[in-house]
């Protein structure tokens, strides 16, 4: 017979030092970084938002962007109208970076964290920005 009494806290012993080096790892290794919104163009809004929630946008970006796209090229639809009724002209360089023209320490941030490299910088404009911190 065997005493689960002792096998169940063994085995949670075990598998927390099993795991040690990877949550140990975690708050060490780089922060999850916090996108900065303090651009030129955010900072004259009365009310801070981005075209949808923020939550929303932070899920949901890479489809809309991609929805964008298809409705701008394929259908012709150059107008998005929000989930709060706001029109914005489907852009990414115009719309999406005129407020978020700060790409290095908004996108990029973000990206290099997880590591994705969105290929669109291939052909869209980036914004151009200051070098160093003055933003
Ligand atoms: C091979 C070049 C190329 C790449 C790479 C590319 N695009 Fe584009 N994109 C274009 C061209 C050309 C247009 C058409 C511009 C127009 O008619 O306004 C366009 C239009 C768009 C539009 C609608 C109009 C506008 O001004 O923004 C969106 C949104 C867009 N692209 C998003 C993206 C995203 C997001 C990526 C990366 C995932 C990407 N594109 C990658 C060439 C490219
Ligand atoms: C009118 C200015 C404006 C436009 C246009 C805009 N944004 Fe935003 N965006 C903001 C603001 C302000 C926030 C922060 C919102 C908050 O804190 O509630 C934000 C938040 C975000 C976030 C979430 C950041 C986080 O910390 O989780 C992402 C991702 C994002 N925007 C991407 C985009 C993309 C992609 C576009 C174009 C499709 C876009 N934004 C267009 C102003 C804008
Ligand atoms: C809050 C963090 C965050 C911010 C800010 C952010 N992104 Fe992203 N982005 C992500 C994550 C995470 C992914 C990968 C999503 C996935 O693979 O499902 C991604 C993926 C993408 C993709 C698809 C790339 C691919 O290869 O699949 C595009 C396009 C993109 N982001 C555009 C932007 C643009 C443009 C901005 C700035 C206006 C921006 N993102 C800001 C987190 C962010």
């Amino acid at each position: 017979m065997y005493d689960a009494n002792k096998i169940i806290p063994g085995l949670v012993i075990f598998v927390g030092l099993m795991t040690f080096p990877i949550w140990a790892g975690m708050g060490k290794a780089e922060p999850v970084p916090k996108p900065k919104i303090d651009t030129p163009v955010i900072k004259e809004m009365a009310e801070k938002h981005c075209v949808e929630s923020k939550n929303y946008m932070a899920d949901y970006h890479m489809q809309m962007l991609i929805t964008w796209r298809d409705k701008a090229l394929r259908d012709g639809k150059r107008i998005y109208v929000s989930s709060s009724g706001q029109k914005y002209n489907v852009s990414l360089q115009n719309t999406c970076m005129k407020c978020h023209s700060n790409k290095k320490e908004f996108c990029d941030k973000c990206h290099n964290y997880v590591g994705v490299k969105p290929y669109c910088w291939d052909c869209h404009i980036e914004p151009i920005e200051p070098k160093g911190n003055v933003l």
